[in-house]
């Protein structure tokens, strides 16, 4: 005779809840300390985010039957998709699971296979260099700043092709930090106060309409690269350029009448802001831990030399750099970037044997999973060798900075080949460079980033 099921309990809550805010100060003021912290109380924990409560989990195991194998129970949602989804729209990233995610994402695949990332890989080698190549030397800058308008430039430069009209990019490198800050303002605060006429609200809203009519202008170009319209007012070099071959996305506007105008416009403005501060922040963090570790940059450059020896970084020698990839990886693990994903329950369910009620939002965290100590001794050490062949199986299992399942992140095969070709650059182009600002504090925002850095560059050691 089998021995009976036990019946799910409920899951702990995490001590320090107030009334009516639960613990949004928590979330506010140290969601980092408070999110390690939980995995102290169980599994699965209970938090209120403001009234509402909020189950997060705290066992990678557990989170991979959430994202994988009971991926049907636990539907893309929360409280913070909602709010996403007034700017991204129905957007790969924030449209319901079913079958519009499931179609807008097998069109969208070929994008960002390997084959086609690599057939952009030298354009957005050529504009990563001109753009590092021309920092003054010996000047302190923001490195977050920096890293933020390269990626952007990067990913302009693969999705939509080389000759996109200059005021297009540079219209989206000064609206971005203020989009993004917005958005941030609209998930934090309640519904009906981001609904009020306030100028901060129709600030917002304008400048989202603003990226809306950027991006339109992108996708014409990427629909019909070399146009009348696009040589004759809006580039004068575009003549010259028309045989260069086009982005990526001109996969998706290929893929005929399957999605409309609108579908298009959400999903480029939803690539656009899962693509930049992700990989940004990555490689932020990344130069400050090689200022702090002059034995990583050592065999960084050694690296870099036996392959490339002096010239120039080519797409064809990225493969070919895996400690930078094991020191890239190691940043992703140790600052997130992302610290908070949420699901939905479809119905009752029992999750580690706690009890989950039908509608309540599930939180699973890269970040904390990523700072468990089980999987990652002394996850607070940046230790590169940790990916080394061989000693990385153990880890593997509980990093999921880029999610899995049908969810898990789109752009995994592009971020990589973004962070490697930046990060092969900066080193190619300055000798040397150091930390002029106080060491940073992470800070948890939309990502995981730094609250200050600056560097400095030079061409000497
Ligand atoms: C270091 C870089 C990046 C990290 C750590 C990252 C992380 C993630 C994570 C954790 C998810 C899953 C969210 C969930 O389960 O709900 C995700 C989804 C997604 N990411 Fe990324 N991402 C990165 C770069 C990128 C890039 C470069 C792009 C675009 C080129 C991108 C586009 C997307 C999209 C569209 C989704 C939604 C996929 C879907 O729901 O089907 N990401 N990302």
């Amino acid at each position: 005779m089998s021995a009976p099921v036990p019946s799910p309990t409920p899951a702990p809550t995490a001590p320090g809840g107030w009334p009516l805010i639960g613990h949004a100060h928590r979330l506010a003021r140290d969601p980092l300390p408070f999110f390690t912290s939980l995995r102290a109380y169980g599994s699965v924990v209970r938090i209120g985010i403001g009234p509402t409560p909020a189950y997060v989990v705290t066992d990678p195991a557990l989170t991979r039957r959430v994202l994988v194998t009971d991926a049907a129970r636990f539907t893309k949602g929360g409280k913070i998709i909602d709010a996403l989804r007034v700017f991204f729209g129905d957007g790969l990233a924030t449209v319901a699971d079913g079958d519009t995610h499931l179609r807008n994402r097998r069109l969208m695949q070929p994008m960002f296979n390997k084959a086609h990332i690599a057939g952009r890989g030298d354009a957005m080698i050529d504009q990563v260099r001109s753009m590092v190549a021309a920092w003054p030397e010996g000047h302190s800058r923001d490195v977050y700043a920096d890293m933020n308008d390269i990626t952007l430039a990067a990913f302009l430069v693969a999705l939509f092709g080389t000759d996109l009209p200059e005021h297009i990019e540079g219209e989206f490198t000064a609206l971005m930090p203020a989009i993004m800050a917005g958005t941030i303002r609209q998930t934090i605060l309640p519904g009906w106060i981001t609904r009020l006429p306030l100028p901060a609200n129709r600030a917002h809203a304008d400048r989202v309409a603003r990226l809306r009519a950027l991006i339109d202008s992108a996708i014409d170009h990427a629909s019909n690269p070399g146009s009348q319209e696009t040589q004759t007012t809006q580039c004068p070099h575009a003549a010259a350029r028309t045989q260069e071959p086009t982005g990526l996305f001109r996969t998706l506007v290929s893929a005929g009448d399957q999605l409309s105008r609108q579908q298009l416009q959400d999903e480029a403005i939803t690539l656009l802001t899962g693509a930049i501060e992700t990989t940004g922040t990555t490689l932020a963090w990344t130069l400050y831990e090689i200022t702090r570790h002059p034995h990583i940059e050592q065999r960084l450059r050694e690296e870099l030399r036996e392959v490339c020896g002096d010239s120039p970084l080519r797409y064809a020698d990225v493969d070919r750099l895996p400690y930078a990839r094991q020191v890239l990886q190691e940043a992703i693990r140790k600052y997130g970037p992302a610290w908070m994903v949420t699901r939905t329950a479809e119905r009752d369910l029992d999750l580690g044997g706690h009890h989950i009620p039908e509608g309540a939002d599930v939180v699973w965290s890269p970040y904390l999973h990523q700072h468990d100590p089980a999987y990652f001794p002394n996850p607070d050490t940046f230790d590169p060798d940790r990916w080394e062949a061989g000693r990385a199986a153990a880890a593997r299992g509980s990093f999921l900075a880029f999610g899995d399942g049908r969810r898990k992140c789109i752009g995994e095969n592009f971020a990589w080949a973004e962070l490697q070709i930046i990060l092969a650059t900066v080193l190619q182009i300055w000798p040397a460079f150091e930390l002029t600002s106080r060491p940073p504090r992470p800070q948890a925002v939309v990502t995981v980033k730094p609250d200050t850095m600056a560097m400095a560059y030079h061409r000497k050691t």
